[in-house]
């Protein structure tokens, strides 16, 4: 595959999280896009777990380790020394983060801090990304699709550690990675990325809407939903992975342009209700039923949306996949793993990327285009 301009071939991108849902396709598709991946992550934090099921330990070089410990990431970006950094590592739930705040601000604020240091400490990184979620913003609560300019905030431990790791980031940027002084007092670029609830096949996290889907339809049970009516706003995975990985390409041919926070989200009117989003599932399963089982206790935001006319303009970025066709890409990820081998999900896994990357190249997207194409 021949994507993102060809800037992932030969080079040496660490990826922090590799061995979590989002982690694990990024993984998958750095390594057929020809990049030397090295990952950092503590173990698969589900079981099943992805990473293991498609064996990406004996694709990447993967080292066990915590973002909280500082040392230990340093010594990981001196021993590789990466070209490109993808933070993802994070206790990333809203409701486990009202049960351990310390775990999730330790995690997610002083891990972004860590990898920061250990950039800034290390020659030769020339692209870090630090993901961190919709949920960063100051939530309204009203219809309003956030933008990037927007106050950081957040309700929650999780949403507020986000927002924190968004602030932790633009410290930095202003203080040691100011693109005004790129190519002068450093050569590195940073940006943050803030994506919405993403779905997609191998995800088995806790308190996630399509993993507890998938939970009580293999058991025969009822779907237990929370928040019926709640909207969010839903993307497969690929993605906001197509906008990391465009981003970071950018960043990597202009260190000055691109280091800001970008908001990758649907399109606005793929902005469905968690109930909308179980009929589906049920509908493509071709069984299954769903009970409401209120629970007001701990705040989850009613309504998420983001705004992201400013990837479009800027990055030429824009989702693919219509909601309906993220939904049905991931069921097909499941009825699979649920019949075939794990050595089949590798290949099924690589069709999906495929098929999402050929998509991308029919609706015109640039980062979809062969370099032997564009230069036609
Ligand atoms: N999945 C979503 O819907 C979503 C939405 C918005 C943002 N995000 C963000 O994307 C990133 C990846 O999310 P995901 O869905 O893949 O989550 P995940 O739980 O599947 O993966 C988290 C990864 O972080 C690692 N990890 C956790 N604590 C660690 C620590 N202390 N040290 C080292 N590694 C640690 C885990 O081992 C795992 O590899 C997170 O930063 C998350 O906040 C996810």
């Amino acid at each position: 595959m021949d994507l993102f301009k060809g800037i992932y071939k030969g080079r040496k991108v660490l990826i922090t999280g590799n061995t979590g849902f989002k982690g694990s396709y990024m993984s998958l598709w750095l390594t057929e896009l020809g990049a030397d991946v090295i990952g950092y992550s503590l173990d698969p934090p589900t079981s099943p777990s992805l990473f293991k099921i498609l064996k990406l330990n004996k694709r990447i070089s993967h080292t066990k380790g915590d973002v909280r410990d500082a040392a230990g990431i340093k010594k990981v970006i001196k021993k590789y020394r990466p070209d490109m950094v993808f933070h993802l590592a994070a206790q990333p739930l809203v409701r486990p983060s009202y049960r351990d705040p310390e775990l999730t601000y330790e995690t997610n604020i002083m891990g972004t801090v860590n990898l920061l240091e250990a950039v800034r400490n290390t020659e030769g990184v020339k692209v870090a990304v630090n993901i961190t979620s919709d949920k960063c913003y100051e939530n309204k609560g009203s219809n309003y699709a956030y933008r990037e300019t927007d106050p950081m905030g957040g309700a929650d431990p999780y949403s507020s550690s986000k927002g924190c790791a968004e602030l932790v980031t633009a410290a930095y940027r202003s203080s040691y990675f100011n693109p005004a002084l790129y190519g002068k007092s450093h050569n590195s670029a940073l940006a943050t990325a803030r994506a919405g609830n993403v779905i997609g096949g191998g995800d088995w996290s806790e308190d996630r809407l399509i993993p507890d889907c998938i939970r009580a339809l293999t058991k025969n049970r009822s779907i237990s939903i929370r928040n019926p009516k709640a909207i969010r706003p839903w993307q497969h995975v690929l993605e906001p992975l197509s906008g990391y990985l465009w981003l970071g390409a950018l960043m990597w041919n202009d260190g000055i342009s691109y280091s800001r926070g970008w908001n990758f989200g649907p399109n606005d009117g793929d902005v469905l209700m968690v109930e909308d989003i179980v009929n589906e599932v049920i509908r493509l399963w071709g069984k299954g039923r769903y009970s409401v089982t209120p629970d007001n206790r701990l705040h989850e935001a009613e309504l998420l949306k983001l705004d992201i006319s400013s990837a479009r303009l800027h990055l030429g970025w824009r989702p693919v996949y219509s909601v309906q066709k993220a939904v049905e890409t991931t069921i097909s990820w499941y009825q699979t793993f649920h019949n075939k081998s794990s050595k089949d999900l590798l290949q099924f896994t690589l069709s999906q990327i495929q098929e999402y990357a050929h998509a991308a190249k029919n609706a015109g997207l640039e980062w979809a285009q062969q370099e032997s194409n564009r230069s036609r």
